[in-house]
């Protein structure tokens, strides 16, 4: 088979080929870092779905091993999809996946390492006593996977979730068990919320509100929120809600700090889906990970030959103000980061811009930081622009305003012809500054046929106090991945040029607003390829 290399991530985790989409079970055990993924070992379209199995030690560079759950047996003959890992007492990893049985029920399956000796713990076994949650006593048969990592409570019961709908109410069942093997389910869910519909790949788990290290699954005490997220197949958006978790009744209650109806918070408001965390015992903090599909057409995938990637890993943690969580590429990454360009003090005029040349601008990593000595000229904020992505199809990167947009043109042609910009606009509102991010691709390529949504996000900052904005972007090839105010909103684009491919990409920064922004510090690093997979 021939792959075409041309949009290819180089440091974005990928196999060799072939369709790939959730995260599944990422562990850290016996020092290293297993990533499983739902994975199509026959083609370039979602189908005849596999646990790829893939290893690192330090979740940059990889090594591809065989897959590690595949159909083979009745209870997950039509598919082995997504699951969690559990690390049980004794340091014994569980694996608990949603298996697809004879007549296309979602059954819950659980699989444990064949060989506990062998560090990458290639081969897994399914017990025969599968499956070991079934969808009975109303359960949709059809609306019923993906568990999480369960986590363990004083009374000697394990717990988990289960993503499933009633209706059109989006729901997180859970069951507890004392061995792990059988489960009960409880007489109500976690949580759930109406209007949400299917609620895909739910994650539960707390953070810490002191201190940036990251919290087991199963701690509970002082000092903790709880996030608790679901990807809703309805949008193919994900949202999360921070709150409570009253253990004495089993369930989850948000704080009210945002919208519980899938219109709120969200790890990227970008391209990404069915994302998952664990936690890293090793390095003791929250990791991160998701998928990023293609924008591009079913046809181009097939020609291409291979189609999603994981994002970079994120540390979560909870901002200091309790009212979202920060994300920010673990620091792994920075052992890629080759040649720099940096940039001191530049004040980039109205309707300017800086080109930041002397590295392959197809692969590298961003960051800037902006200073504001002016909000004077902000356009007034309407109240009616509810919607943040909808404030950034409005407002492109080309619309002139009052302070900003200003940020990155990304994966730019020389002549601008093609660019993904990144960017920030300042409204002022009645009480206070609104930040916007926005992510406009709508110039990435000259080629036609190719999907290129705007996206954007609020950014919950300060701006009249710190007067600073900062931005970093993970240019690759096919993907920017963006991290606005040092983690608080995260926008993820894939984008396919046509000019600004390899070392023809450019990279600028822009200012289309009335107001002059001064570029304090830019560094700007061409990253290295790591070992990916074997490619
Ligand atoms: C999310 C999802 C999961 C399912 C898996 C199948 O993308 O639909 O709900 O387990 O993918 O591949």
């Amino acid at each position: 088979e021939v792959v075409d290399s041309k949009y290819r991530t180089q440091f974005h985790f990928q196999p060799p080929r072939n369709w790939i989409n959730d995260p599944n079970g990422p562990m850290y055990y016996n020092g290293i870092y297993h990533l499983f993924y739902q994975y199509n070992p026959y083609g370039a379209v979602w189908g005849n779905i596999v646990w790829a199995h893939s290893v690192s030690t330090d979740m940059i560079n990889w090594k591809a091993l065989e897959p590690a759950i595949y159909p083979s047996k009745p209870f997950g003959v039509n598919g082995c999809w997504s699951g969690s890992a559990t690390i049980l007492p004794g340091n014994k990893p569980a694996i608990l996946y949603t298996g697809i049985d004879p007549q296309n029920r979602q059954v819950q399956n659980i699989a444990f390492p064949k060989n506990l000796s062998d560090p990458y713990l290639r081969e897994w076994v399914k017990p025969d006593y599968n499956p070991i949650i079934a969808p009975v006593n109303g359960i949709n048969a059809s609306a019923f996977r993906d568990p999480t990592t369960a986590w363990h409570g004083p009374d000697g019961h394990w717990r988990l979730v289960i993503g499933s709908k009633r209706k059109h109410r989006g729901m997180a069942i859970m069951y507890r068990s004392r061995d792990f093997i059988h489960w009960i389910r409880a007489k109500h869910p976690l949580h759930s919320a109406n209007g949400t519909g299917m609620w895909e790949c739910p994650d539960f788990y707390p953070v810490a509100t002191q201190g940036k290290l990251g919290v087991d699954t199963s701690e509970y005490g002082a000092g903790l929120k709880y996030v608790l997220k679901a990807s809703l197949d309805l949008t193919r958006y994900e949202y999360y809600t921070l709150g409570y978790y009253l253990r004495d009744v089993d369930k989850y209650v948000p704080d009210g700090t945002s919208a519980d109806d899938g219109s709120g918070l969200r790890y990227d408001y970008g391209n990404f889906y069915a994302s998952k965390t664990f936690y890293d015992a090793g390095k003791k903090r929250r990791v991160l990970l998701g998928w990023s599909n293609e924008s591009d057409s079913r046809q181009d995938d097939v020609s291409k030959g291979w189609a999603g990637i994981q994002i970079i890993p994120r540390v979560v943690l909870l901002d200091s103000n309790e009212r979202q969580l920060i994300q920010w590429p673990i620091k792994e990454l920075e052992t890629l980061r080759g040649k720099l360009v940096s940039v001191q003090k530049k004040k980039i005029k109205s309707g300017g811009s800086l080109e930041i040349s002397g590295i392959m601008a197809s692969q590298a990593d961003v960051e800037v930081a902006f200073e504001l000595s002016s909000l004077e000229k902000a356009e007034p904020f309407d109240a009616s622009w509810t919607d943040p992505q909808k404030l950034c199809e409005l407002k492109g990167a080309d619309v002139k305003g009052g302070v900003g947009p200003f940020g990155l043109l990304a994966l730019a042609s020389a002549n601008r012809q093609e660019q993904t910009a990144v960017f920030f606009r300042i409204f002022k509102g009645l009480n206070s500054f609104v930040a916007l991010m926005c992510h406009d691709p709508s110039k990435s390529s000259l080629r036609p046929g190719l999907s290129k949504p705007i996206y954007g996000g609020w950014v919950d900052v300060d701006i009249q106090k710190n007067g600073k904005l900062s931005l970093r972007s993970l240019i690759d090839h096919s993907v920017v991945e963006s991290f606005g105010a040092e983690g608080r909103t995260c926008i993820t684009s894939r984008v396919y040029p046509s000019l600004a491919v390899g070392n023809a990409a450019h990279l600028f920064v822009f200012n289309n607003g009335e107001e002059d922004v001064k570029v304090s510090e830019l560094k700007a690093w061409e990253m290295r390829k790591p070992l990916m997979n074997g490619i």
